[in-house]
């Protein structure tokens, strides 16, 4: 009986067997639609890729602060060494003012500047008083910070029926950030400061490019001065003259984003500063008139020849149908902070 059993066991399985390796060999040869096998396997390479492709970035953004300088820009311009030296430590000093983007505004920037090692954010308010919307998003922030202000007198804030360039933005600002820095950090004598308005658009990578500079170090800027992008131009490795459109016989024609100082060069010239009455597209040549000439900066962004900052503005937002609720007494709660 136990044999008897066993011996159909071993017969069925002997013909499932055979029946599997005919079907199997049926299908050899036959065309198959492996067309989703592909789609998936393709679409799974390109993940792969681009997960690569970040994971070579992140390498090479912590290469460049590791050892504080790009290996590829040659020279030995930068200063900087991979002795371990700790990271100088930016200061970035922001105008701000209060407007229905202000908030919105100052997170992208707060979201990027995170994201940079050694780094203190010198946020200046044009106001009278500081604000709680500016606190507490500093606060939140993770970031080093500084809340100052500094109220622009009204005759040379701009009316919003004026075009933009009439009146120069920011300044008494930026100078009440650079006396601050002059007080209170002075000894700080291997920092950095970089002026950042707070609508621009800045790649991580342009902080690694700033963090070494001795005197002043400049690089291109995109989409400003009515140009893809506006810079200087190097010839072995020092700045020969500068790409724009716009006065080009001005001391400094590069926009306020293109350029990082020393905090020591702010020290040891105590009354550099940028001048409220600059003419438009003067202001930055009148700070770095007292500071640099033209040969001694210092380019970076591989020789000024890489974008890594823009001259982003943000469209100011139509409030047509609020203004109709609030005639209804039905706008948008006032209570909710935007
Ligand atoms: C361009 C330059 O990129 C600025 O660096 C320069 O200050 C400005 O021109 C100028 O000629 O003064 P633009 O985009 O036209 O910039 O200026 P905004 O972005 O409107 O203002 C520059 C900075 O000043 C911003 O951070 C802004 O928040 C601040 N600001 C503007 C004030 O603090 N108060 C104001 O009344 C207006
Ligand atoms: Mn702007």
């Amino acid at each position: 009986m136990a044999r008897l059993r066993l011996k159909s066991l071993f017969l069925l399985y002997f013909v499932a067997s055979c029946g599997g390796l005919l079907y199997a060999l049926s299908q050899l040869g036959q065309s198959c639609d492996c067309r989703t096998h592909l789609v998936a396997a393709e679409q799974r390479e390109s993940e792969l890729l681009s997960e690569l492709r970040r994971v070579r970035r992140a390498a090479r953004a912590r290469d460049r602060v590791g050892a504080g300088r790009r290996d590829d820009d040659g020279g030995d311009d930068d200063g900087g060494d991979d002795d371990g030296r700790p990271l100088p430590t930016i200061y970035v000093v922001t105008p701000t003012y209060a407007r229905l983007v202000q908030k919105a505004e100052l997170t992208r920037l707060a979201h990027t500047l995170v994201l940079v090692p050694a780094l203190h954010w010198v946020l200046v308010e044009d106001a009278e008083e500081p604000s709680a919307l500016v606190r507490r998003l500093l606060e939140g922030s993770g970031l080093e910070h500084t809340q100052l202000h500094a109220a622009t007198p009204s005759r040379m804030k701009l009316a919003d029926s004026d075009p933009r360039w009439l009146k120069p933005r920011g300044v008494l600002q930026r100078n009440r950030g650079i006396a601050w820095l002059r007080e209170h950090r002075a000894a700080d004598t291997g920092a950095v400061v970089y002026f950042a308005d707070d609508d621009n658009t800045y790649s991580l990578e342009l902080f690694e490019e700033m963090r070494w500079t001795r005197g002043v170090s400049v690089w291109p800027v995109g989409l400003v001065g009515g140009l893809r992008f506006e810079g200087p131009v190097v010839v072995e490795g020092r700045v020969a003259s500068f790409h724009t459109a716009w006065r080009p016989e001005r001391p400094f024609p590069i926009d306020m984003a293109g350029f990082a100082v020393s905090l020591s060069l702010l020290v040891s010239h105590p009354q550099a500063a940028f001048d409220p009455d600059a003419a438009r597209g003067d202001l930055e040549s009148s700070l770095l008139v007292s500071l640099t000439s033209a040969e001694q900066l210092e380019p970076r962004a591989r020789n000024c020849t890489e974008v890594l900052v823009w001259h982003t503005r943000t469209e100011r937002p139509k409030m047509k149908q609020e203004e109709v609720l609030v005639k209804q007494g039905k706008g948008s709660n006032p209570a909710v902070e935007v």
